[in-house]
């Protein structure tokens, strides 16, 4: 322990102060057991400090004028979801999911599709830098939220797939909506493009556990091709679901 003279002017009179410093071993932290860092740039802070200027400054504002309308989206079908709560009906809705693209998946998806690799091709050409899943109990629920979002005169509808009706190759079914919400700055209101997938829990089910096997079947070359397995779940799962709502329907109707 070391002591240390200070000298300190309050109000004219000058105190002395003993101020206790621990002198502990010197520790040396290592900083990358913390964060992997790599490249040519390294952790040289100035760089960083740039980078990440430039981030705040182009960037970040597209970012989040998308997280504002992706919010925007969630919030009316929040409100859609309380209603039928508070009137005391079935919910169609099961839960929301929200996602924003990084933006290294923009990047990539620029690429993937052989676009310009600017902001003005990722905001002209790419629709689901925001996106919204709701997903269903029914499968009538899925068109009732559609209904729902079609009636909000605000809301814009771009493009509208129905794999529901006719499915992917693969089985995969959903509800695919490109809608333009407003967004409201100071000077100007922007129409920003969400994309909405409805979907029912089994299509939901479904739709994930496929990714995680064509995920996995990626990374492990084990020369099996799940694709007539994948499909043939789809069907079981469709036809489960569809008997499971005539039994709600009679219920409900
Ligand atoms: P982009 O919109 O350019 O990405 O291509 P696209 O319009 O052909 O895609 P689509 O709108 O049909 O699907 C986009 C999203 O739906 C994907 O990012 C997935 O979230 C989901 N999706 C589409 N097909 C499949 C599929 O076969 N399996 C799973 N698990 N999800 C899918
Ligand atoms: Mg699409």
């Amino acid at each position: 322990m070391k002591k240390k003279k200070r000298t300190q002017k309050t109000a004219g009179v000058v105190i002395e102060e003993s101020i206790r410093i621990t002198e502990t071993t010197a520790e040396t932290m290592q900083i990358y057991d913390i964060v992997p860092v790599g490249g040519n740039v390294g952790d040289d802070m100035r760089h960083m400090a740039d980078i990440n200027d430039e981030f705040s400054h182009t960037m970040e504002p597209i970012l989040r004028m998308y997280h504002a309308a992706m919010h925007a989206t969630e919030t009316r079908l929040t409100v859609i979801k309380d209603e039928f709560r508070y009137r005391g009906l079935r919910c169609p809705i099961h839960h929301i999911d929200t996602r924003l693209k990084s933006a290294k998946s923009i990047l990539g998806k620029l690429e993937k599709k052989g676009l310009d690799l600017t902001l003005q091709a990722a905001c002209n050409n790419l629709y689901d830098i925001a996106g919204v899943r709701v997903v269903c109990p029914y499968i009538k629920d899925v068109y009732l939220i559609r209904e729902r979002l079609q009636a909000q005169d605000d809301i814009v509808i771009m493009e509208e797939k129905d794999y529901i009706a006719v499915p992917k190759k693969n089985g995969y079914r959903s509800l695919h909506m490109i809608i333009r919400v407003p967004v409201y700055f100071m000077n100007k209101k922007q129409m920003v493009p969400v994309e909405v997938q409805i979907r029912t829990e089994a299509m939901d089910l479904w739709a994930s556990l496929e990714h995680d096997i064509r995920y996995k079947s990626l990374y492990q070359d084990i020369g099996v091709d799940f694709s007539g397995e994948l499909l043939e779940c789809s069907e079981l799962i469709y036809q489960a679901e569809e008997k499971m709502e005539r039994m709600n329907n009679l219920l409900e109707d």
